[in-house]
Order: C-alpha cells, then sequence, then structure tokens
C-alpha cells in the first residue's frame, strides 16, 4: 500500500519508513550512489539508492526515464547545501530500502519538463502531455470549477437533468454535426449545439430550475477560444426575469473565483447596453482592462473633401471612427503599415492616421496623409473628441458600420496587447439589450443575433413585423477580460410569438412545424416564462488557469483543424459500415490518394 504521495512528504515525515508509487522523473548516477527524482501527481521526491543496498542498487542502475516504481524507503534530512525550497519535499530525501520496477518505458518523445514543446507532438503524445505538471495542474483546476458549480447550484435548488445526445439540429448559428441511423433509412441525428430546447422542455414539464454540465457540438471554423465538442454550464429556470437571472449568475461567478482562486471580483458587474458596446468599443464583448475607447465622427465627415470619409458618413449603413493611442506617435511606418494589413483582416480598405507631434503648433504640428482632405474645424473636432495629446497617433477607420467596429474594436485589443497596455486584474462585465435580429447580408435576411427562442424585450412584439432591425431581446452575455464567458435570456413561452419569429426569420409555418414542432406544441400546454443561461466552462478555466487556448484544459482536444492527433479522428471507415447506415461516399478512397 501506497503510505504517501511523493511530491507531499514534508519534514513532518523524517525518520518514518515511507512507501511510494511513481514515475522516474529524472535519473542522476553521482560515481557509486545514484539519485531518482520521483514524481506522482502531487510533485517529485529525491529518492537515495546507496550501493550497500546490493539489490536495490542493481535494480537502480537499470532505472530510466518513465519508468514506474514502487518504492520502500527512509525518510531523512537532505545534507546541507542540497536543500531545494521550491518543493514542499525540497528538505527531505527517501534512502531506499527496497526498489520495485513496476514498468519500463520507451524513451518518451519529450521530457516532462520542457517548457518549448510544439503543441503537435504534446496532442500526439497526450498521454504523455498530460503528466506534465501544468497539464495536471490544469485539469485539478478544472475540476475544482465543476465542484464548486455543482455545489452552487445544489445549493440553490437546481436539478441536474441529462438530455439527449442524439437529438434534433437546435440552431446556435453553427453547422451540425451529424450521425446517420441505421434503423432509420437515409435519416440523421444531429449533435446537439447545445441542449437549448431539452432545457426549455424540462422547463414546460414543471422542474423549475435544471442544470446540467455538458458537452456541445459544433462544426464551426475553430479559434483559439473555440472547440468543436466543448463543454456548457447549461442553465434553465421558471419564473424569474432577466435581472434576477443575471444577479443569481453573477452570485454563482462570483463564488467560483473566491472559492477557487481567493479572487473577489467586483459586484455588481458593470451592464452594458449593446449598443453602447458598439460605440465605445466596436465590440459586443469588450476588454475593459485596455483603457482606449472608440471615437465616433461619422457626424462630423459628411461635407469633408476625403471622398472615403465623406462617402462612410453619408451611408446611412456607414461609419467613421477613430481610435486614440497614448504616445502612439512613437509607431514606424512599418509598424502602421502592419496595423493596415491587420484591419484588412476584417475588410477594412485602409487606416488612416494623424500624428499628433505638437498641439501648440496647430496643424503645423500635426503629420498625417489624409490632412490636406480635412477642414480646419474638422481636424479641431478630432481633436477635442479623441482627447488627443502631444505624442498620440489617432487611427481612423472610415466604412460600413460592421467592418469599422469589427476591424477598430480588434485592433482597440492588438494595440492594447502590443503596447503592453492591459490592465492587470479581472473586469467583468454584462452585456444587455442586443438587438433580436443581424442582417445577412449575403443571405439578404434576418438571423437570429442569439437563437431564435429569445424573447423580445417587453413592448417591442409589434416591431417583430413592422422593423425587425430595431427589436430588441431579453439577452444577456458575460463577459470577463474581453472573453465571452456566458450567454443567455428570458425565452419566448407563448406560441403566437414564437411564430412570429419564426416568421421574420423567413422560417414558413410548415418549417417550423417540422424542425420545432415538438416546442410549438409543448408552448400550448401551460409553458411558464423562463429563462436560462449557458457558460463556457472551458474558456472559464482558460481564463482562471492563466492560459491562451482552450486546448490547455481539455484534456484530450482537437486541433484547429478539428482532428485529434492522438486517435487519428475522423478517420475512414469500412464499406460494410456505411453500407449498414445506407451511404455511399461519394469520392472514393482511391481518388482522395
Ligand atoms: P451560446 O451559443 O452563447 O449560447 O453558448 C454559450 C457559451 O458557450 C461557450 N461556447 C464555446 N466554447 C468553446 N467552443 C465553442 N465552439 C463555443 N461556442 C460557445 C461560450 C458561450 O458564451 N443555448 C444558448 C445558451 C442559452 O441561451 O441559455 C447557447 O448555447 O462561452
Ligand atoms: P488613399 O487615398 O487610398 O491613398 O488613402 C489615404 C489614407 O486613407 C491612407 O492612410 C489609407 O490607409 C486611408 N484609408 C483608405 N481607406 C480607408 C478606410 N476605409 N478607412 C480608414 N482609412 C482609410
Amino acid at each position: 500500500m501506497r503510505t504517501n504521495y511523493c511530491g507531499l512528504i514534508g519534514t513532518q515525515y523524517l525518520n518514518q519508513t515511507v512507501t511510494l508509487f511513481g514515475w522516474v522523473h529524472r535519473r542522476r548516477d553521482h560515481g557509486g550512489v545514484i539519485f531518482i527524482d520521483m514524481r506522482d501527481r502531487e510533485g517529485l521526491v529525491q529518492i537515495v539508492c546507496d550501493p550497500d543496498n546490493v539489490l536495490a542498487f542493481q535494480r537502480a542502475e537499470k532505472i530510466r526515464n518513465e519508468f514506474v516504481l514502487k518504492i520502500t524507503g527512509l525518510v531523512r534530512p537532505r545534507p546541507e547545501g542540497t536543500i531545494n525550497t521550491n518543493l514542499i519535499s525540497g528538505e527531505i530525501e527517501v534512502l531506499t530500502q527496497s526498489i520495485e520496477i513496476l514498468n519500463t518505458s520507451l524513451t518518451p518523445p519529450f521530457m516532462m519538463d520542457d517548457e518549448n514543446l510544439s503543441e503537435t507532438v504534446r496532442l500526439e503524445h497526450r498521454y504523455l502531455d498530460l503528466r506534465r505538471p501544468q497539464m495536471q495542474k490544469n485539469l485539478r483546476l478544472r475540476h475544482k470549477v465543476t465542484m464548486e458549480i455543482r455545489k452552487f447550484l445544489d445549493q440553490k435548488d437546481f436539478i441536474d437533468v441529462e438530455t439527449p445526445i442524439l437529438t434534433k439540429s437546435t440552431p446556435e448559428g453553427a453547422r451540425d454535426y451529424l450521425v446517420a441511423s441505421r434503423t432509420n433509412s437515409g435519416h440523421f441525428f444531429a449533435l446537439p449545439q447545445s441542449p437549448q430546447l431539452f432545457k426549455q422542455l424540462l422547463m414546460v414539464s414543471g422542474f423549475d430550475r435544471y442544470y446540467q454540465i455538458t458537452k456541445c457540438f459544433r462544426d464551426e471554423d475553430l479559434r483559439a477560444d473555440r472547440q468543436p465538442e466543448f463543454t456548457q454550464i447549461d442553465i434553465e429556470t421558471s419564473f424569474l426575469k432577466e435581472p434576477e437571472i443575471i444577479v443569481l449568475m453573477e452570485e454563482m461567478i462570483c463564488n467560483l473565483f473566491s472559492n477557487v482562486l481567493q479572487i473577489k471580483l467586483e459586484s455588481p458587474f458593470p451592464r452594458m447596453t449593446f449598443s453602447e458596446a458598439m460605440l465605445k468599443y466596436g465590440s459586443d464583448k469588450p476588454d475593459l482592462r485596455i483603457p482606449l475607447m472608440l471615437t465616433e465622427l461619422t457626424d462630423a465627415m459628411k461635407e469633408v473633401e476625403f471622398k472615403v470619409f465623406r462617402e462612410a458618413a453619408q451611408n446611412p449603413g456607414g461609419r467613421i471612427a477613430a481610435l486614440c493611442i497614448p504616445q502612439g506617435s512613437k509607431l514606424s511606418r512599418k509598424e502602421i503599415d502592419d496595423y493596415t494589413n491587420f484591419v484588412g483582416i476584417y475588410g477594412a480598405k485602409g487606416l488612416a492616421y494623424i500624428k499628433v507631434n505638437s498641439l501648440e503648433k496647430g496643424l503645423e504640428g500635426l503629420q498625417s496623409p489624409i490632412l490636406k482632405f480635412l477642414p480646419e474645424e474638422t481636424v479641431k473636432i478630432i481633436l477635442e473628441r479623441t482627447a488627443a495629446n502631444d505624442g498620440d497617433l489617432i487611427f481612423f477607420g472610415a466604412g460600413k458600420l460592421k467592418i469599422v467596429n469589427e476591424s477598430l474594436g480588434a485592433l482597440r485589443v492588438k494595440i492594447g496587447q502590443d503596447l503592453d497596455l492591459i490592465e492587470p486584474g479581472w473586469r467583468p462585465l454584462w452585456v444587455i439589450d442586443f438587438p433580436m435580429f443581424e442582417r445577412n447580408e449575403d443571405e439578404n435576411r434576418w438571423q437570429a443575433l442569439h437563437h431564435p427562442f429569445t424573447s423580445p424585450a417587453d413592448g417591442h412584439e409589434d416591431l417583430l413585423e413592422t422593423d425587425p432591425g430595431k427589436a430588441l431581446s431579453k439577452a444577456f452575455d458575460m463577459i470577463l477580460n474581453g472573453s465571452e464567458i456566458g450567454g443567455g435570456s428570458v425565452r419566448i413561452h407563448r406560441r403566437d410569438i414564437q411564430l412570429k419569429v419564426f416568421h421574420a426569420l423567413n422560417i414558413e409555418i410548415s418549417e417550423a412545424k417540422e424542425k420545432f414542432g415538438f416546442l410549438l406544441e409543448a408552448l400550448q400546454y401551460g409553458a411558464p416564462p423562463h429563462g436560462g443561461i449557458a457558460f463556457g466552462l472551458d474558456r472559464i478555466v482558460t481564463l482562471m488557469a492563466g492560459e491562451e487556448s482552450i486546448r490547455d484544459v481539455i484534456a484530450f482536444p482537437k486541433t484547429q483543424r478539428a482532428q485529434c492527433l492522438l486517435t487519428q479522428a475522423p478517420s475512414l471507415v469500412a464499406e460494410k459500415q456505411l453500407q449498414e447506415l445506407h451511404l455511399r461516399l461519394r469520392r472514393t478512397e482511391k481518388q482522395e490518394t
């Protein structure tokens, strides 16, 4: 039997005999004496093998990195000068009495304390990568987070109910993962993009408060904060209005940070309307740690000679905004070009700028390729509104509203990072008063900004028909340090309103019945007013762990190409399996190779 974890043996165990199980982190042969750093999930301990113990010493000589050992030995103080204050076991060592080699190991492809590994190598050998202390720490943090969430929700009388994985499509805005049915030829299940409709049905069933920590599946373009399968903390309640849900969920997140990280988030979190967020930050998930804001200039540019600005100002769907960078006039020509390329990713056609060298000198003190196209009066307005100081640089975005917001919003974050402007700490925020719909320009139709089951704001029901673009919803997002960690809403609980929303989304009644008939029917049997939220567990843990990528807090994640490098999934399947599923591939394997 194990008596202790390696990493937890402190001086209180001096002179005791311990039995340890673990892996060889490193073996050092010091002319006659062999030292082994032995590792288990709690950390390292130093093992000493003395040649006097002939059998143990012979075995120790055979030992290599990552062998699995059972060791019994005596805890004794380390000699002076060899104490390691970074380890709990840093003041002791274990003098071996017996060694058992439980398993050998091939030479691993990397050392467990190597910090500069390529992600490909890590993911191919994920079971070894997960031995690394950082990954052990991350997954244990994740465990603590889910435990705290469960504890909190249980105390608040939420009931954990599982919902199906083989189900019907729920529109959360991504492509579905489909599973072919063997027993129903030509029919498919969709993996849930979220349990949205099931949790609403559970409210109709009278459970009153539901939660689930569950996998969701979305076939979408992946980024550092997105995985094709990810985990939601999914929550729904009956009879609460948005402000009540917001307060309860804020309490949950504060409780989480306080119990897991001993960090007190300042509550109540600020609440910002969607339109204010777009106006000031060009984003519906502003990172409030970056002390930069957009300046609105559309109204001031209607008559200027500079065509790019004038046209954007005169176009009803256009915007001109500025971003003033303190001490930005230090930026080189090359850096400005790089930022111009950067905003190009978001569709911006350019990135005009003014360097403010000396306000005292008036126009002479400014440096810019566009000054000659702007009246002095307009330049004055720009300087006033941006409150620019000597040494600052003002960037401009002009064009379609969406492009200006996205490009300047992203530029704000990039410059915040590049110029080290990000203030330390935690800046949570609620974004509220979202519009019901956004325009899909490519397909020339409205689409739901959240999902089609989100309730319109009180009094906005008629706008669904008369002016859908103006209708606001009862949706809310929780943002933390620029990351959208949760999104929810009060739902539609009346069939007639749900049909109006489907209508605005161009979903015909026959299509609505085919796709969501079960919901429309349920709404007719005493559906209570209800609402809820889902938090992205992976994103929350990523932030709490201080990691860059969501993949570092998921045991077995997928790559940006949605592949599992460990198991090599997705993979080809046998012709027989396809036949059973009534499927035939369009391209044969031969054509592919
Ligand atoms: P939403 O689509 O906003 O809402 O998702 C909720 C939260 O889940 C996280 N998230 C993701 N995390 C990792 N990878 C992804 N691909 C991914 N997509 C989303 C985000 C997001 O805030 N049914 C609604 C919730 C509701 O209305 O109750 C929903 O799924 O942190
Ligand atoms: P041009 O007249 O195209 O040479 O552009 C003059 C300046 O305006 C350059 O600094 C461009 O980067 C900038 N510019 C061009 N189009 C835009 C735009 N849509 N928004 C902001 N700046 C732009």
